[in-house]
């Protein structure tokens, strides 16, 4: 009776004991891609989601508020100044408030005029250079405007590819915009001498 319900005890000993071993094991695994994943999330790709609707309808085509798009965001070549082409969309810390992000759409470049909305006050500003004049599709969007130009410093990643609804998968359009005014004017060469300096890769 005894030794029976030893061995009962010692069995189910070493089966806790191997369920811990083989737990233990499972969470060691588990934490060693931790810094691989933090590395790829932080150097090379990951999932955002969109929040707010500054860059309805290109994201977030519902109104509601409620159906957000899940995008990919890149960050491979992210602070190289010169790999960005105009149109393309961007998230970068907000100028406001350095704990938020936003999302928008380069419309100008270094050295290049652009021709301002309200609120900004002057109707003309030349970007400066390794800036970018940027902007939400959406008319009620806080963008450049509002900041003025912003460093290549800010930007985080690119939004390239819309993954969630699946329905709307896809490249993120680079073009779009509240309207299509032609925002440049022209260069404002020789004011600001082209940039040639690359940031670290
Ligand atoms: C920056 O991007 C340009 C254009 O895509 C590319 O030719 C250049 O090699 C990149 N520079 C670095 C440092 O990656």
């Amino acid at each position: 009776m005894y030794s029976i319900s030893s061995r009962f005890a010692s069995r189910r000993l070493r089966s806790t004991r191997a369920t811990f071993r083989y737990t233990a094991k499972t969470v060691l695994i588990g934490l060693s891609w931790v810094p691989v994943i933090a590395y790829i999330a932080n150097h090379v790709v990951w999932i955002g989601v969109i929040d707010g609707s500054s860059m309805t309808p290109t994201l977030n085509p519902e109104t509601n508020g409620l159906a957000k798009d899940v995008t990919l965001l890149w960050k491979l070549n992210a602070k190289n100044y010169s790999s960005y082409k105009r149109g393309e969309v961007i998230v970068l810390r907000n100028p406001r408030d350095p704990e938020g992000t936003v999302v928008k759409r380069i419309i100008a470049f270094e050295g290049e005029e652009v021709r301002t909305r309200f609120p900004y006050p002057e109707s003309t500003v030349i970007v400066p250079p390794r800036h970018f004049w940027v902007e939400g599709d959406n008319i009620h969007s806080i963008d450049s405007n509002t900041y003025g130009p912003i460093p290549i410093g800010l930007v985080t990643a690119r939004v390239q590819t819309i993954v969630f609804p699946l329905d709307r998968w896809g490249s993120v359009p680079t073009a779009g915009g509240r309207d299509p005014r032609s925002a440049v004017v022209g260069l404002g060469y020789p004011r600001y001498p082209k940039s040639t300096q690359q940031s670290e890769p």
